[in-house]
């Protein structure tokens, strides 16, 4: 099978600066090195993108509820091809977000492992924008299974999320794998707003399809340029909320991770990062920090800057910018046997499993997919879009919304990803100017470190995973689980190494 894959859970062309996250995608790929060049053009012009405010749509689509009765049985997944016996439920299939335009959305459903009664709904999403929460989050990050380098065989993840939850993975905007639109010009007409507006809807049908977490605590995750798409669902949420006076959705807290928080601080968090890990000079980190302006208005960027961004580009290549010590994939063919595999040795050919298990008709079909027959294939990132119309500048003011409304936020990173490094969610976090209320500390697990925290006023939690890079459950699943139980519980990370 011949796989055509070239996007990265990454950051799409209107981070123009992000320039590396592009370049260093599959290596000689032809259509990474184009991108790269759109990308360079839009940087000396400016990408001409909607970055005001981020606001919630009234009654998105007519946010119509439709009648869901039977569907939760008819999504019933009998068992995924190739997968170890499991004790929970799996659910696939397609809720439809807009009736008129015939879009649709996918998502697969991992009940808790124990307890599902008692566990709360978490919710989960990659970013991209474009990227699949079902090839990444679920099959290489945190979901209950990991696909063999057969593509054809699974294995378990006992640190897999849904030991602390009923997980809700969702391809999405329309186009995110076997999310679609009978309207294909809907796939040009993605962004923020209409992202959150139909994951909205999508979450509403959702909850009548199952009707049983309908007051059960809610709870949102992501990494990634999900930081954009966690808080702007969160708000559209709190928003409905509070027109209808009443708790349609029982949202609790959002966690998100490497996140996109605010273009300026993470613009330049990222070249710091880079600089003091030693993979860009001190001369062209000092000529971008002089140089680029990485205001939300600024247009153009002067020569200095572009050269001194091209540079970093080069400089950072070879290496996957997502985990800077992380080995490359040296052949992404699958392989007739499979590989010796383990949870604890992330394999970086893995989305090319993902490749392969997904596009097989057998596997839709157990899933429940792709049953309109679409003229694409499925990818771990999207290829049909390639285009985005709004992207806030920042989510900064609805996280204080959040705050200001009892809504739990924990702010987590992988210390070895170059995309959105710590650095970065370090400034980004300073912008909200909170006083601290428990200070830095280590926390633990198995009486290690699994890396660092600081709690602010207003019960906002930043802590870094040691180790991990951009998807840390990938790299860090015992820690990332850890995480995960601590933000569901809302108890703070242990700061010895006696109660893990
Ligand atoms: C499933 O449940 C049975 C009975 O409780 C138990 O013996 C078995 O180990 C469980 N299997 C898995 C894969 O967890
Ligand atoms: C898209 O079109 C196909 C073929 O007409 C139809 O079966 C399907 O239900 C449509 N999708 C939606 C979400 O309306
Ligand atoms: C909202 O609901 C509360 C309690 O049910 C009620 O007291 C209040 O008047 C309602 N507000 C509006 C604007 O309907
Ligand atoms: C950016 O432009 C908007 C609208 O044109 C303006 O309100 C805002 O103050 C500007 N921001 C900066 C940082 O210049
Ligand atoms: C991968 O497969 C191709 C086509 O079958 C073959 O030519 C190539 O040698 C293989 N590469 C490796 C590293 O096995
Ligand atoms: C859907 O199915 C068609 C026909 O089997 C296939 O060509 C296409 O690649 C599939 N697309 C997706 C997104 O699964
Ligand atoms: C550790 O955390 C607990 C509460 O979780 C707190 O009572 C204790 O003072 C902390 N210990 C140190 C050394 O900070």
């Amino acid at each position: 099978m011949t796989v055509k894959m070239q996007n990265k859970p990454c950051l799409l062309l209107f981070l123009v600066l992000l320039l590396s996250c592009f370049i260093a995608q599959i290596l000689g790929n032809k259509q990474s090195q184009a991108l790269a060049q759109l990308y360079k053009s839009k940087l000396k012009e400016g990408a001409g993108i909607d970055t005001s405010q981020f606001e919630a749509i009234l009654h998105a689509n007519g946010a119509k509820i439709h009648p869901q009765e039977g569907l939760k049985e008819k999504d019933r997944i009998d068992s995924l091809p190739g997968q170890p016996h499991v004790n929970f439920s799996q659910y696939g299939g397609y809720v439809t977000v807009d009736k008129e335009a015939g879009r649709a959305l996918f998502y697969y459903f991992a009940e808790a492992e124990k307890a599902k009664d008692s566990s709360p709904l978490l919710l989960w999403l990659n970013g991209g924008p474009g990227c699949s929460s079902l090839a990444y989050g679920a099959m290489l990050e945190l979901g209950p299974f990991r696909i063999h380098s057969d593509g054809k065989t699974l294995y378990q993840n006992k640190f897999s999320w849904n030991y602390a939850a009923n997980v809700l993975f969702l391809e999405s905007p329309a186009g995110v794998g076997f999310s679609y639109s009978n309207k294909t010009s809907d796939y040009d007409a993605n962004g923020d707003r209409r992202t959150a507006a139909d994951n909205y809807v999508f979450l509403v049908n959702w909850l009548e399809r199952f009707p049983e977490h309908k007051d059960r605590e809610f709870y949102i995750s992501g990494e990634s340029y999900a930081g954009h798409y966690v808080p702007q669902l969160a708000h559209a949420i709190l928003y409905h909320n509070k027109r209808a006076n009443k708790t349609i959705i029982n949202l609790k807290g959002i966690m998100i991770g490497n996140a996109v928080i605010n273009y300026e601080t993470d613009s330049r968090g990222m070249y710091d990062y880079l600089a003091s890990h030693a993979l860009i000079s001190d001369q062209t980190a000092n000529k971008i920090n002089k140089y680029c302006d990485f205001s939300p208005n600024a247009t153009k960027q002067p020569k200095e800057c572009i050269d001194a961004a091209d540079a970093a580009a080069k400089d950072t290549y070879y290496i996957d910018i997502y985990n800077i010590y992380a080995s490359s994939c040296v052949s992404s063919n699958l392989t007739a046997k499979p590989k010796k595999a383990s949870i604890f040795e992330f394999d970086p050919c893995s989305e090319y499993y993902a490749y392969a298990y997904f596009n097989r008709p057998y596997v839709q079909q157990a899933l429940h997919a792709n049953v309109t027959k679409l003229t694409h294939d499925w990818e771990p990132c999207s290829d049909v879009i390639t285009n985005w119309a709004d992207s806030a500048s920042t989510v900064v003011p609805l996280l204080k919304e959040f705050l200001a409304n009892d809504v739990r936020v924990w702010i987590f990173s992988g210390d070895i990803d170059g995309v959105v490094p710590v650095t970065s969610t370090k400034y980004s976090i300073e912008k909200l100017n909170l006083p601290v209320k428990t200070e830095w500390h280590a926390w633990f697990i198995g009486g290690e470190v699994g890396g660092y925290t600081q709690v602010y006023e207003g019960e906002l939690t930043f802590a870094t995973v040691r180790g991990a890079g951009h998807q840390v459950p990938s790299y860090q699943p015992a820690r990332g689980l850890s995480l995960i139980k601590h933000f569901l519980d809302g108890t703070p990370l242990p700061n010895t190494t006696r109660h893990t």
